[in-house]
C-alpha cells in the first residue's frame, strides 16, 4: 500500500541511546528537579530496605532460632514488619511523585508543540497530513509519558536492586556469590536472543497498527464516497486482511513473551538449585551458617524479577525514544529558508489605516518554482472594490492567500497603504485584511461561537449588525437562533448557511479590507440577493476584493482584474473589458448564455 511507507517512517525511526534526544528529554524533567531528585532518593531508600529483608531472615535464624533467643526473634519480626511498611509507604509516595512529574512533562510538551504548530506556515500543513500531526500530540506524547508511569524509575530501582543483591552476596559469602554469578552468561544469551526478536516484533506491531490507523482514518473520512460507490465489501475485505496481519504479529510477540518468562524462571531455578546444593554441602562442613544459606537463597530468588522487568520494559524505552525523536523533530520544524522574512516586523495602527492595496511584480509558488502567480501588478485605491476573475486554477484564491500572508510571496512586493506587508506584524495585517474563504470552516459549538469566534461581543450587537445588513432571515431559519448547536465542520448545515456564517464572521470582525472568495456560489436566488445586498453595504466604506465565478455579482465593482494561468491578462471596468473583446468578454458572453438557459 502507498500509505504504508508514508507511515512506516513514524515507526522505524528511533535509537535507544540518542544522546541529543536524551538531553532534550532531560531538559523537560529537570524543570521538576526537586521532585525528580526526591524520587531517585526514595528509590535508593526502598532498595536498601528491600535488601535488608533477606539479611534479617538469616540473622534471625542464626542468632535468634540458633541460640534460642526469643526476644531477638520478636525484635527482628517487628523490625521486618516496620521495614516492609516503611518501604511500601515510600513506594506509594514515590510512584505518585514520578507519575505526577510524567504528567507535567507531558503537559509541557503538548502545550509547546501546540504553540509551535500554530506558528507554522500553511505550507507545512499542505505537506503533512493531519493524522500525523495529531499522532505527535497524542500517541507520541503518551509514549513518552509511559517512560514515567511504567518505566524509567522502576528500571533505575531494578538496577539498584541487582547491584545491591550482588554486593550483599559478595559480602555474605564469596564462593556462593561466584556460583550465582556463573549463571549470568546464560541470562545474557537468553536476554539477547529474546530481546532482539521481541524488539523486531514490537516494531512490526507498531507498523501494522499505524497501517490500521491510516486505513481507518481514510475510510471514515471518505465514508460518503465509499457508500455512494458501493465500496463497502471491498474495503471490509481489505481491512480484514490488514487486521489479520496485525493479529498474527501480536500473537508472535505474545509467544516470545510467553517463552521468555519461563526461560528466565528456569535460570532462576538453576541458580537456586546450585546455591542450595553447594551451600548445603558447605553448611554440612560447617563452613557456612544456616542463616547465611537462607539469606542467600532469598537473594537469589529476588535477583531475577528485576532482570525480567528490565527486559520487558525495553520496548517501552524503545518506543519512548522513537516518539521523543519525532516530537522533537516536529518542534524543530521551521518554515523553509525561502519563506523566512528577515526584516523586523512592524506593528500597524489599524485606525490610521486607509486600505490602499498595491501589488508590484508579485511572484508566488506553493512548491519550488511552480509559479502560480507570475509577475502580477495591480493597485486598488482606498474604498474601491475590485473583482478577480479567471477560470478555475487561474490563481484567484492564491492572491487572497498571499495578501493575508497565509503564504509568503517569492518575488515582488505587496503594499498596503505605504507599507510592505512583509514588514508588518502578521497579527496587525490580519486585523486590517479580512478574508472570507472559499472553503468555509466551522467549529463544533453554537452559531454564536462560530460567528463571534469567541470575541466578547454581545448577542444584541451580533443581531444588530446582522440585522442592519438584512441577513436576519438566515438566523431566523436556524432552529435555536444564535444558540443553535453546530456540528463539527458544520455537518448539520447547508452550504449556503455555512457561507452566511462565514460572511457574518467577517462583518463582526470589521476589517478595513475585505476579500470575499466566492461568497455566493451555493445560494438560491433569494438568499443570493440578500447576501449581495449585504456585501454591497459591507464593502461601501471599505477596500474590497471580490472573487466570483458568477459575473453578475461583480458588475458593480470599480475594477475587474482578469487572471489566466497565474498572469494578469486584463484590467479595467466591466464596460472597458467588454469593449476590449478579450478573455473577460468571452467569459461574460458564455456566462450570460448560461444564465439565459438557466432562467428559460
Ligand atoms: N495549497 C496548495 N499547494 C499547492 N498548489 C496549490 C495549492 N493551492 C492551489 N494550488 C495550485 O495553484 C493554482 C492556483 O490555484 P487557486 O486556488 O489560486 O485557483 P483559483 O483561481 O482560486 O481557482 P478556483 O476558481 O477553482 O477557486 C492551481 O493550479 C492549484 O492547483
Ligand atoms: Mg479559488
Amino acid at each position: 500500500m502507498e500509505k504504508e511507507e508514508f507511515f512506516s517512517e513514524d515507526v522505524l525511526a528511533g535509537k535507544l541511546y540518542d544522546t541529543t534526544v536524551i538531553k532534550k528529554l532531560l531538559s523537560y524533567v529537570l524543570r521538576y528537579k526537586a521532585s525528580g531528585l526526591l524520587s531517585i532518593f526514595m528509590v535508593l531508600i526502598t532498595t536498601v530496605l528491600f535488601l535488608l529483608g533477606p539479611y534479617l531472615f538469616g540473622y534471625a535464624i542464626d542468632h535468634g532460632i540458633g541460640k534460642g533467643d526469643k526476644p531477638l526473634i520478636y525484635k527482628i519480626a517487628l523490625a521486618l514488619l516496620g521495614i516492609q511498611s516503611l518501604r511500601l509507604l515510600l513506594v506509594v509516595v514515590q510512584s505518585y511523585n514520578i507519575q505526577a512529574i510524567g504528567q507535567k512533562v507531558m503537559l509541557d510538551m503538548r502545550m509547546e508543540l501546540f504553540n509551535h504548530i500554530q506558528s507554522l506556515p500553511l505550507s507545512f500543513f499542505d505537506k503533512n497530513p493531519v493524522g500525523r500531526i495529531v499522532t505527535r500530540l497524542t500517541n507520541d506524547i503518551a509514549a513518552i509519558g509511559e517512560l514515567f508511569s511504567a518505566g524509567v524509575i522502576v528500571v533505575i530501582g531494578d538496577v539498584f536492586i541487582i547491584v545491591g543483591i550482588f554486593v550483599a552476596m559478595f559480602m555474605l559469602n564469596l564462593k556462593l556469590a561466584l556460583i550465582t554469578l556463573s549463571v549470568v552468561p546464560i541470562i545474557v544469551v537468553i536476554t539477547l536472543w529474546f530481546g532482539s526478536r521481541m524488539k523486531n516484533s514490537f516494531r512490526e506491531i507498531r507498523r501494522k497498527l499505524a497501517r490500521i490507523n491510516a486505513y481507518l482514518n481514510e475510510n471514515i473520512t471518505g465514508m460518503k464516497v465509499i457508500q455512494l460507490f458501493n465500496r463497502e465489501k471491498k474495503n471490509y475485505d481489505k481491512f480484514d486482511e490488514i487486521n489479520d496481519d496485525y493479529l498474527k504479529e501480536q500473537v508472535k510477540y505474545i509467544r516470545y513473551f510467553a517463552v521468555f518468562q519461563p526461560a528466565i524462571n528456569m535460570v532462576s531455578a538453576l541458580a537456586i538449585g546450585l546455591v542450595l546444593w553447594y551451600g548445603a554441602v558447605r553448611y554440612m562442613h560447617g563452613a557456612l551458617t544456616l542463616g547465611v544459606l537462607v539469606a542467600f537463597l532469598a537473594y537469589v530468588h529476588d535477583l531475577f524479577d528485576p532482570i525480567r522487568d528490565i527486559v520487558e520494559k525495553y520496548n517501552i524505552f524503545q518506543g519512548a525514544m522513537a516518539s521523543s525523536e519525532r516530537v522533537f523533530g516536529l518542534m524543530k520544524e521551521q518554515p523553509e529558508a525561502d519563506y523566512i522574512i528577515p526584516n523586523p516586523a512592524k506593528e500597524v495602527s489599524v485606525k490610521e489605516f486607509k486600505g490602499a492595496i498595491r501589488l508590484e511584480n508579485v511572484w508566488f509558488a506553493y512548491n519550488g518554482s511552480d509559479y502560480v502567480l507570475k509577475d502580477i501588478s495591480f493597485q486598488i485605491e482606498p474604498g474601491q472594490s475590485a473583482a478577480l476573475v479567471g477560470v478555475t486554477g487561474s490563481g484567484k484564491t492564491s492572491i487572497a492567500s498571499v495578501l493575508t500572508r497565509l503564504y509568503e510571496i517569492r518575488k515582488g512586493t505587496i503594499w498596503i497603504d505605504q507599507m510592505d506587508i512583509q514588514k508588518m506584524e502578521k497579527i496587525g495585517l490580519r486585523h486590517v485584511i479580512g478574508l472570507v474563504s472559499q472553503d468555509v470552516f466551522l467549529f463544533a459549538g453554537t452559531l454564536r461561537d462560530n460567528i463571534t469566534l469567541f470575541n466578547p461581543i454581545s448577542d444584541v450587537q451580533v443581531l444588530e449588525i446582522v440585522g442592519s445588513l438584512g441577513l436576519m432571515p438566515f438566523i431566523d431559519r436556524m432552529s435555536g437562533g444564535l444558540d443553535m448547536e453546530i456540528a463539527e465542520r458544520g455537518a448539520n448545515l447547508s452550504a449556503g448557511e455555512r457561507q452566511f456564517i462565514s460572511l457574518s464572521r467577517i462583518i463582526i470582525y470589521d476589517p478595513r479590507v475585505i476579500i470575499l472568495d466566492e461568497a455566493t456560489s451555493s445560494m438560491d436566488p433569494i438568499s443570493e440577493v440578500l447576501i449581495q445586498n449585504a456585501i454591497q453595504k459591507v464593502t461601501q466604506n471599505r477596500t474590497s476584493i471580490i472573487i466570483a465565478h458568477r459575473l453578475s455579482t461583480i458588475l458593480h465593482c470599480d475594477k475587474i482584474i482578469v487572471l489566466n494561468k497565474g498572469e494578469k491578462v486584463e484590467e479595467g471596468s466591466h464596460e472597458e473589458l467588454l469593449r476590449l473583446g478579450g478573455l473577460y468578454s468571452k467569459l461574460y458572453r458564455i456566462y450570460m448564455k448560461e444564465e439565459l438557459i438557466g432562467h428559460a
